[in-house]
């Protein structure tokens, strides 16, 4: 079986990282991950890829003249390690036409809520604000907008009348970390089939 190559782009804590390469450790997994790059240099999420022992890169948008330049030092590393998905996790930028052109229909993101209710920062602090009793996550694919690529999956979860934003946080992020690496699997399975908005898994 040919094994996929994941990167995951990050900027903080990177559980979801965390996962993903569990997942990839795990018996008949059909991907591995290869890189970890952030744009920020003290995210967590680089110092926990080191420990995995998977290639962590920091990437500052600061040193380049633009985002382009930016994004084409990001397209080097992760051509480097021949990657073929890349994996937003907690990534905290919107992805530019760089990266878009040269991975279309390869860039992944997990958002912490049931899209399109509550796109963009704090996520769960929006739904608990708003008062709805499920939230969730959501895997997309990654497009120019900001949490607005079409949908491939989604987990909900109960909201709670006592839950603060760090309960439902934590209890929607248990959920993410079993969804990203399902969808992963299924994306190098080649069962997702994309037209239009709508994305279909075909069965096992
Ligand atoms: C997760 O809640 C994810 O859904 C959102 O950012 C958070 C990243 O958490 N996009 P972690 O870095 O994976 O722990």
């Amino acid at each position: 079986m040919k094994m996929g190559n994941v990167a995951v782009l990050l900027s903080g804590r990177g559980s979801n990282f965390a996962a993903i390469v569990r997942a990839s450790r795990s018996a008949g997994a059909n991907f591995t991950v290869r890189l970890a790059v952030s744009d920020r240099k003290d995210a967590p999420g680089l110092a926990k890829a080191r420990r995995l022992g998977i290639p962590a890169f920091h990437a500052d948008p600061k040193q380049f003249p633009d985002k382009a330049a930016y994004e084409e030092h990001v397209c080097a590393l992760l051509a480097a390690e021949k990657t073929d998905l890349v994996c937003l996790a907690g990534y905290m930028r919107l992805v530019g036409p760089v990266l878009l052109s040269r991975f279309a229909g390869r860039i992944l993101n997990i958002h912490p809520a049931l899209l399109p209710s509550f796109p963009g920062l704090d996520a769960q602090g929006q739904a608990l604000r708003h008062g709805v009793k499920v939230s969730g996550c959501t895997v997309h694919f990654v497009d120019a907008g900001t949490d607005t690529g079409p949908i491939i999956a989604q987990r909900a979860v109960a909201v709670h009348g006592d839950d603060s934003e760090e309960t439902l946080s934590q209890r929607i992020l248990r959920q993410e970390h079993r969804l990203y690496p399902w969808v992963i699997a299924q994306f190098f399975a080649g069962r997702l089939q994309v037209r239009g908005r709508s994305v279909m898994i075909s069965d096992e």
